[in-house]
């Protein structure tokens, strides 16, 4: 008989949605309490979980009190970026084993300390990078390690997001403070997937952005906030062009262009480029090895070419369709979830982390810095043997208390 599993999320609208994939009390698993700071948050996540589920997990407005009173066996941080950190460390310091959205903190001082308390703990973390669990990156990650492009040797991803201006421009996501960069917002995923993609961490990066467009629109009336990081946006395709939209936050610090290169320390050289005024929306990285290349289009095909010929071609030499999914983004969202729960149980099949999402932060944090200081290399620090060896979704076990 498994022991049941009393969950709760911090951040119950919007991200925080995704909890609801753990909610499966036929399996032992329930969301049983969620905490967010706005009343209208709470009443429609009791609303959306009585629809739903036909349940009432309790409510609470501040997370400590949730982590306090609720004995919980895991929770969810899905509140926004800047909070990652201290609400990470407060449940590891309690014991409370934690899926952390990513990512994992807003600076890299901010994500040691977040490991180090898991570390400290004795206490799981597992971190969302739900772009391990999709598909084509599973099949992009397959295909090179089984030697299919020989050695790998660069890697190239592009980045175009349509709906930058509204996802990233009307909210929290635009100051600093709150995101420290787009480059890590957003770009934490594809950084991390490089890095898998190459097996290598960034040792070193240099990089170059600007705030291009979204500056130069009308903002909102500052006296609309109900607090300075409230979401307002609404994404709709008739947003468009940007020079014809407007209500805009009214800090808007962080570059809509961002472009950076990595040396990993395996020698692979990389590099990431992210516009968030594109009128299309793909992630497109490009993989060269010693003896081929390979190529997504979207999330649904991957190209490989592995014969020369001298002229472009579209298709390459094969082609590899992906399935159809079920699910949050492309079907790794519930992916994701059922490997944290497995985790909480002792059962452990975890495509991410937490020093590969520490490594994520340090390579976006060095990005940011390095457009500050006039487009400077910044090193990477290595973690210390004892974080970089540890297994943390099985923080508890014998072998590593
Ligand atoms: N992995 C992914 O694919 C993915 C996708 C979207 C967002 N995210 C991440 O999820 C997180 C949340 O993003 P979002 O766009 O949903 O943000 P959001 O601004 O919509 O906030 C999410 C929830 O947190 C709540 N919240 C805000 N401050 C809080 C506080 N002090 N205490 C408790 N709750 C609080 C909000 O009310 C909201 O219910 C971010 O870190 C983001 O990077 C990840």
């Amino acid at each position: 008989m498994k022991k049941e599993l009393r969950l709760g999320v911090i951040g119950c609208t919007s991200r925080g949605t995704l909890a609801d994939n753990a909610h499966k009390p036929e399996d032992g698993v329930r969301i049983v309490a969620g905490a967010d700071i706005y009343p209208d948050a709470r009443e429609l996540f009791l609303k959306r979980y009585e629809e739903k589920f036909q349940c009432k997990p309790n409510v609470y407005e501040d997370y400590r009190e949730m982590i306090e009173k609720e004995n919980l066996d895991g929770v969810f941080v899905t509140a926004p970026d800047f909070l990652h950190e201290e609400m990470g460390v407060f449940a590891l310091e309690h014991k409370v084993p934690v899926y952390m959205e990513k990512p994992l903190a807003i600076t890299l001082a901010g994500a040691d300390r977040v490991l180090e308390a898991a570390y400290r703990n004795r206490t799981k973390l597992v971190v969302g990078h739900n772009m391990r669990y999709m598909d084509f990156t599973r099949k992009m990650k397959q295909l090179i390690d089984a030697g299919e492009i020989g050695e790998v040797k660069t890697i190239w991803c592009r980045h175009f997001i349509c709906y930058g201006g509204d996802a990233y421009f009307k909210d929290w996501h635009a100051a600093e403070r709150y995101a420290n960069t787009l480059l890590l917002q957003k770009g934490a995923h594809d950084i991390d997937v490089i890095h898998w993609l190459a097996n290598g961490f960034s040792s070193r990066v240099h990089g170059m952005g600007n705030l291009t467009v979204y500056d130069k629109l009308p903002r909102r009336d500052v006296s609309q906030k109900r607090i300075p990081y409230t979401k307002v946006a609404a994404w709709s395709d008739a947003n468009w062009p940007p020079e014809k939209t407007g209500g805009y936050y009214p800090e808007i610090e962080v570059n809509d262009l961002n472009m950076i290169q990595m040396t990993l320390d395996n020698g692979v050289l990389a590099c990431y480029l992210q516009c968030h005024y594109a009128p299309d929306s793909c992630r497109n990285y490009t993989v060269i090895g010693t003896k081929g290349r390979l190529e997504n289009h979207g999330g649904s095909e991957i190209q490989l070419w592995n014969n020369r010929e001298c002229k472009y071609r579209i298709l390459g030499d094969n082609t590899y369709r992906m399935p159809t999914t079920v699910g949050g983004h492309g079907g790794a969202d519930p992916r994701i979830v059922q490997s944290f729960v497995d985790a909480l149980r002792g059962e452990y099949d975890v495509w991410s982390t937490p020093q590969a999402a520490c490594y994520s932060v340090a390579a976006g944090c060095a990005g940011a810095d390095s457009m500050r200081q006039g487009n400077c290399p910044i090193d990477i620090p290595r973690l210390p043997d004892y974080l970089e060896n540890f297994d943390f979704a099985r923080a508890t076990e014998k072998e590593n208390i």
